[in-house]
């Protein structure tokens, strides 16, 4: 390149340069050094060895070497798009959360969409629940709503969640199978926990085969609180509808995209989002009291539980609008950290055993997966409001505390850095907590069937009839029969019918009922 004005470099065997020269830009090191060739490395002759000496050779291969960082330990493929949130209907009579207190305010987001078992490259129409992760930018800092496109969860407790994992993903004996639900250890795994068996109902559902991101649901799952400038809590459970409405595709449509184009999902959303055609979701939220809860006839901190909106309607209050595709995947859709415990004045948590679990465990592997305790300083992590603090140093460090004080109190006045705020700043709700420290589940906690049974028969009959075809597809790649039949002995306590479909088709006799905890309800439909 004349502009660079370096010397031509020899070609291999002393031909042309192996390169165009239609770039205007000069090639450099990660030491901004101007490089002269990046097609042969430094050699002693046209035949002998590569020499050591070649700092441009390995400072290449080094680096490349290092291009992969873990993949996430769950939810490792996904997409993420940049966009907006509006606030269309306040909630300053509940919080004390700007984001959710001025009608009009727009607020930056970030989301991130993915499937739960597949690992990075693994196709997007996979019968799996979907994540639904939404990082608000607040002016009071950020705020993660890390939820899935289905309201309840397969465990109660955090403490089972790497079980349900391992169940769910690759037997490590033999790396296979990656789809979640034809899978013995899952169905294992499922069968002896009948806690479970709400969520595999939503799980062999449409649901978990949707057409697009753009036409799925979202749900923050837990309750969380709500906090007033006065110190009220009211119990909020946070959802997102689309506006583009709900879509699925159907089970052989689903297996002939992942074949023809693994990434249909993120092709959808890149190609909508370039064609301006920006997916939108409501924001909604229940809202109840103590008292309300105390009335429910299950336990609003039990995650396998939802909260019927005939029971406590929705509330739209916003709506998000996605209008930016990220320019650089793995800067903003790999590197994002969301995490449940990313809360901002005036919302707080349940004591949803779950959510505590998950309130550790987010930070903890990202620790890991970003390398270090900074990664709220990569752009897509940090806050877009002011961030002052004395933590400082360690990898990869942006920034640091300004000036000489790095620890407070100091008495260096204005020069003394920040300073904590009790008037605008994060207070706990002061909720009282008292009991026996033990390892327990509540009683609350153990009607398994009821919340199974009723979405089962909200379901029209056709949509009934793919959750049965898919019980009967999934189970029958199931090798251990006994794990089938004990999968049918759930259904009797859900549905007999749906049992009967499903032991015919997988040429099973009608197994005894499982035995459940807590007789189950009718609970209307
Ligand atoms: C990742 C949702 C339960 C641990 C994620 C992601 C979502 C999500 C959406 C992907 C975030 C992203 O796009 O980067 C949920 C929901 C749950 C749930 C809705 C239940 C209601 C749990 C539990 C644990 C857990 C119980 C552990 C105790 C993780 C971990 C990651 C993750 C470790 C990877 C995070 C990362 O590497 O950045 N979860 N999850 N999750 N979840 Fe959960």
């Amino acid at each position: 390149d004349a502009a660079a004005g370096y010397a031509e470099p020899q070609g291999h065997g002393g031909e042309t340069h192996q390169t165009t020269s239609d770039a205007a830009l000069t090639m450099t090191t990660a030491q901004g050094v101007p490089i002269a060739d990046d097609q042969n490395s430094l050699r002693a002759g046209p035949r002998g060895p590569t020499l050591l000496e070649d700092f441009i050779l390995r400072e290449k291969i080094f680096h490349f070497d290092h291009e992969r960082i873990p993949e996430r330990v769950v939810h490792a493929r996904g997409y993420g798009a940049h966009g907006v949130f509006k606030l269309t209907d306040s909630l300053s009579e509940y919080t004390q959360a700007d984001v959710l207190g001025t009608v009009g305010q727009e607020t930056e987001v970030f989301v991130r969409f993915s499937t739960v078992a597949g690992n990075k490259g693994s196709m997007d129409v996979a019968r799996d629940v979907r994540g639904f992760a939404v990082k608000f930018y607040t002016k009071q800092g950020n705020w993660d709503l890390v939820g899935n496109n289905i309201p309840v969860f397969f465990i109660q407790d955090a403490i089972k969640f790497p079980d349900l994992i391992h169940a769910v993903k690759a037997e490590p004996d033999r790396a296979f199978p990656q789809a979640q639900s034809a899978h013995d250890n899952f169905w294992d795994f499922a069968t002896l926990s009948p806690e479970a068996w709400h969520m595999v109902m939503w799980q062999m559902s449409d649901r978990t085969i949707p057409r697009s991101f753009r036409t799925m649901e979202g749900f923050g799952v837990h309750s969380f609180r709500l906090v007033d400038a006065n110190g009220k809590s009211t119990f909020v459970k946070f959802h997102w509808k689309p506006r583009q409405g709900l879509q699925s595709v159907l089970w052989n449509e689903a297996v002939k995209i992942n074949g023809a184009d693994p990434d249909f999902h993120r092709r959808d959303l890149w190609n909508a989002i370039e064609a301006g055609d920006f997916p939108e979701w409501d924001l909604g939220v229940q809202l109840f009291d103590q008292e309300t809860a105390d009335k429910l006839p299950f336990d609003h901190l039990d995650a396998t539980k939802l909260i019927p909106e005939e029971d406590v309607p929705v509330r739209i209050i916003g709506t998000m609008t996605l209008n930016r595709n990220v320019d650089n995947f793995f800067a903003n859709t790999e590197q994002v950290a969301f995490c449940t415990q990313n809360v901002v004045p005036g919302i707080d948590f349940s004591d949803d055993p779950l959510l505590h679990g998950r309130n550790f465990s987010y930070l903890d592997t990202q620790l890991k997966r970003l390398g270090g305790p900074n990664f709220t300083h990569l752009p897509v992590n940090a806050p877009r409001c002011p961030v002052m603090h004395f933590q400082q140093d360690g990898h990869m460090a942006m920034r640091n505390p300004k000036g000489r004080a790095n620890y407070e109190p100091n008495s260096w006045g204005a020069d003394g850095g920040p300073r904590e705020n009790p008037e605008i700043g994060y207070k706990s709700f002061p909720a009282e907590v008292q009991g026996t420290k033990q390892r327990i589940r509540s009683e609350t906690f153990a009607d398994h069937y009821s919340q199974a049974r009723q979405f089962f028969l909200s379901q029209q009959p056709i949509e009934q009839k793919h959750i049965g075809d898919a019980l009967v597809f999934e189970l029958s790649k199931v090798e251990r029969v006994d794990i089938r039949a004990r999968a049918v002995s759930h259904l009797r306590l859900i549905d007999e019918d749906l049992a009967t479909t499903v032991a015919d088709g997988l040429g099973l006799d009608l197994p005894e009922p499982a035995k459940a905890a807590k007789p189950t309800q009718d609970l209307p439909t």
